[in-house]
C-alpha cells in the first residue's frame, strides 16, 4: 500500500472510531492522564508558549496543556479525522486559547513555529516515521522540545493487545508489515532513538511509564473492546466467523481478561514510553 493509501485508511478508521472513543473516554483518560502529565512535565512549557498537539484525537492533551498557559499562550490541536475534531470543537468551545484543525499533520506544519510539540499515542499512526519526524523538527523553534508517547511492546499493553491477538487468531489474519501504522509501530526503543537522531534531534530521553487502566469487570472490558474495534475488523468477524466461532472468541477474551481481576475489578497496568527530543 502507498503512503497516501495508508493515510486514507487512517482517516477512515479514526473517523469511524471517534464516537466509540468518546463513549469510553473516561476509562481511557483514567490511565492516560498520567502520560499527559509526564509529557507536559518533560516539555518545559512556559505560560505564554505556542504549543502543537499532533494527532490530538478527542483533545484531552490540548486541554491539559491549555490549563498550563496564560491568555497569551495557545495550543493548536490537529487530527486527520474530522469527526474527532468536530467533537473537540464542541467539548472545548469555551477555551479561546485552543484551536482545533482537521488535517494531516505532516502537510500542515510550518517552520520554526512552536515552543513545544506534544503527541500522545499519535506518531505510530504515521506511515512514514522519518517524514513526520523531519517535519516536526522543522516546525519547532531552535532549542525547543518534541515530547511524545508510544506504547511499549504488545505483551505490556493488554488493554489493546489481548483482544487484538485473539481476533487475529480467530480470523487467521497475517501479521501486517512492521512499518504499517499501528499502536506498536514505535515500541522498539533503539530504533526510535535512531530515527529521532536521523531527523536531527539531540538529547533524546526515554522514560518508561505505567499507564494503569481500571474496568469494572471482564464484561466491561469485552464491551469496550468490541466497541473500539475498527469497522473493517468487526465486519470480518461478522462475515467470516460462524455464530459459535464468534461466541467462542468472546468467551476467550472474557476468560483472559478475568485473569486481570484484582480486588473485584479488572486492573490492566500497561506500559508506555514518554520521549523528549530537542531541536538544536
Ligand atoms: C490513538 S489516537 C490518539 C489520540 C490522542 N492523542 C489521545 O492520546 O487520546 C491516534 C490519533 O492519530 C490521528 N492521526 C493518524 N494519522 C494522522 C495524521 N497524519 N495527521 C494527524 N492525525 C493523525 C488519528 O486520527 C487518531 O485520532
Amino acid at each position: 500500500m502507498s503512503i497516501s493509501e495508508l493515510k486514507n485508511m487512517q482517516r477512515e478508521t479514526w473517523n469511524g472510531l471517534a464516537q466509540p472513543w468518546f463513549r469510553w473516554n473516561d476509562l481511557f483518560e483514567g490511565g492516560a492522564i498520567s502520560v499527559t502529565e509526564r509529557l507536559i512535565g518533560l516539555s518545559e512549557i512556559c505560560r505564554s508558549d505556542t504549543v502543537l498537539d499532533v494527532a490530538c484525537g478527542l483533545g484531552d492533551t490540548s486541554y491539559s496543556v491549555s490549563n498550563t498557559l496564560s491568555a497569551d499562550g495557545s495550543v493548536v490541536g490537529i487530527d486527520i479525522a474530522d469527526t474527532m475534531i468536530d467533537i473537540c470543537k464542541v467539548r472545548f468551545q469555551d477555551r479561546p486559547n485552543i484551536e482545533f484543525i482537521s488535517g494531516d499533520a505532516e502537510k500542515y506544519l510550518k517552520s520554526d513555529c512552536y515552543d513545544a510539540i506534544l503527541s500522545r499515542f499519535g506518531l505510530m499512526f504515521f506511515p512514514d516515521t522519518a517524514a513526520i519526524l523531519s517535519e516536526l523538527y522543522k516546525a519547532l523553534k531552535p532549542g525547543k522540545k518534541l515530547c511524545f508517547s508510544v506504547w511499549a511492546t504488545p505483551e505490556h499493553v493488554p488493554l489493546i493487545s489481548l483482544t487484538f491477538s485473539e481476533v487475529a487468531k480467530a480470523l487467521a489474519l497475517p501479521a501486517p508489515p512492521a512499518s504499517n501504522p499501528g499502536p506498536f509501530k514505535l515500541s522498539n526503543k533503539s530504533e526510535l532513538v535512531a530515527e529521532l537522531e536521523r531527523a536531527g534531534f539531540k538529547d533524546v530521553l526515554i522514560q518508561k511509564i505505567s499507564v494503569p487502566f481500571e474496568l469494572e469487570s471482564a464484561e466491561e472490558y469485552l464491551s469496550y473492546s468490541k466497541d473500539i474495534l475498527p469497522k473493517k475488523i468487526s465486519s470480518c468477524i461478522d462475515s467470516d466467523l460462524s455464530p459459535s466461532e464468534k461466541e467462542a472468541l468472546w468467551k476467550r477474551i472474557l476468560a483472559r481478561s478475568n485473569e486481570y481481576v484484582q480486588e473485584g475489578i479488572v486492573k490492566m497496568d500497561c506500559k508506555a514510553y514518554c520521549i523528549s527530543a530537542t531541536k538544536i
